[in-house]
């Protein structure tokens, strides 16, 4: 296993870069804009491919590496789906399970910090964002914090977790690395309360100052979409009206990017070929599915979102075929217009 905590020192971030072995998929949690040269450089010296780049809430202290890590290594970006960040190429809920080849990662929803914080179980080890911090935990007093949700996301999940898991938070101000559950239970002073309402008046009464950044980094980080408005000056999209009068045609092919579980959870648009995004560079390449598909078919890609379909297509006019454009928005918008879903 390859586990790395990095650091930013202005903002006191950690950020971890997840993979089974050398040469396999990579993750990311938590990534800083300032440090992606970083990242990408560590990425090539341990011979990784990055697939998904994850943020455990919406920072109101740095801005995020989220579409830089995306612009540069076509990676899936992903956040929880309450939050308000513009577009990302992934949402997750509770119960979900966050996947790269030979890793998986529980996700609970823990909010509270914020109303879109995620914590992420992997084996032996929590992934906590800033809902529960080593001796601390996440400040609620703003983008929609609430100290009662925390209470609950803390007492009643993650403390549930065994006393041996290892706690990584997002942050460190005093220089720690790495807590467990049970040293938390019993040393962190934000947890020796009797009840919920002891834990509001303790949080409701901390008076922070606003974080530096955060005027610049809450803003930065709702807009982190990639644009997909160059792939339709280019003539290479269509709006969710115009694809479902292509759902019947035969000489056109919807090609779906997402993931299984996405399909299961929300349904296809019928007819659909399922190529998931991670295989996308074998699927276009001479002999895969896609690019047999696209001898005798028009190709339509969509995913969650539009915004791994805007990469797709134009990989695969990168690589020769013509014939490939992608739904504008993606299976959210198809769903707004009202297109027909078949469920998977
Ligand atoms: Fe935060």
């Amino acid at each position: 296993m390859i586990f790395r905590q990095l650091f930013e020192p202005v903002s006191g971030t950690y950020s971890y870069l997840i993979a089974r072995r050398r040469g396999a998929e990579a993750l990311i949690i938590d990534p800083v804009l300032e440090k992606v040269d970083r990242y990408i450089g560590l990425l090539r010296d341990l011979d990784l491919r990055l697939v998904k780049a994850v943020d455990t809430h919406l920072h109101a202290d740095h801005i995020t590496g989220l579409g830089a890590l995306r612009d540069r290594t076509n990676c899936i970006t992903v956040m929880g789906e309450q939050t308000k960040a513009d577009v990302v190429s992934m949402r997750l809920a509770d119960g979900d399970a966050l996947e790269i080849d030979g890793v998986s990662l529980d996700v609970l929803y823990t909010p509270g910090h914020t109303d879109d914080s995620y914590s992420f179980v992997m084996e032996d080890r929590v992934f906590t964002g800033d809902t529960l911090l080593i001796r601390g935990t996440g400040r609620t007093d703003f983008q929609n914090g609430d100290p009662r949700l925390q209470y609950e996301s803390i007492f009643n999940r993650l403390l549930k977790l065994p006393d041996e898991t290892l706690v990584f938070p997002a942050h460190d101000y005093k220089g720690d690395t790495v807590s467990t559950i049970g040293e938390e239970r019993r040393c962190n002073p934000r947890l020796q309360v009797k009840s919920v309402d002891e834990y509001v008046a303790l949080m409701n009464n901390l008076n922070l100052p606003n974080p530096k950044m955060m005027d610049v980094a809450v803003p930065a980080n709702m807009h982190v979409g990639l644009s997909q408005e160059a792939v339709k000056e280019r003539g290479w999209a269509v709006t969710p009206d115009e694809a479902i009068g292509l759902v019947e045609q035969s000489d056109i092919a919807f090609v779906d990017l997402r993931e299984p579980k996405e399909r299961a959870r929300h349904g296809e648009i019928p007819g659909s070929i399922s190529a998931p995004y991670r295989t996308l560079s074998e699927q276009i390449a001479g002999g895969g599915v896609v690019r047999e598909l696209a001898r005798n078919r028009r190709l339509v890609f969509y995913c969650a979102y539009g915004e791994r379909s805007a990469i797709a297509v134009r990989a695969a006019r990168e690589s020769g075929i013509e014939e490939a454009r992608h739904l504008h928005g993606g299976f959210d918008a198809w769903k707004r217009v009202s297109g027909p879903i078949k469920r998977v």
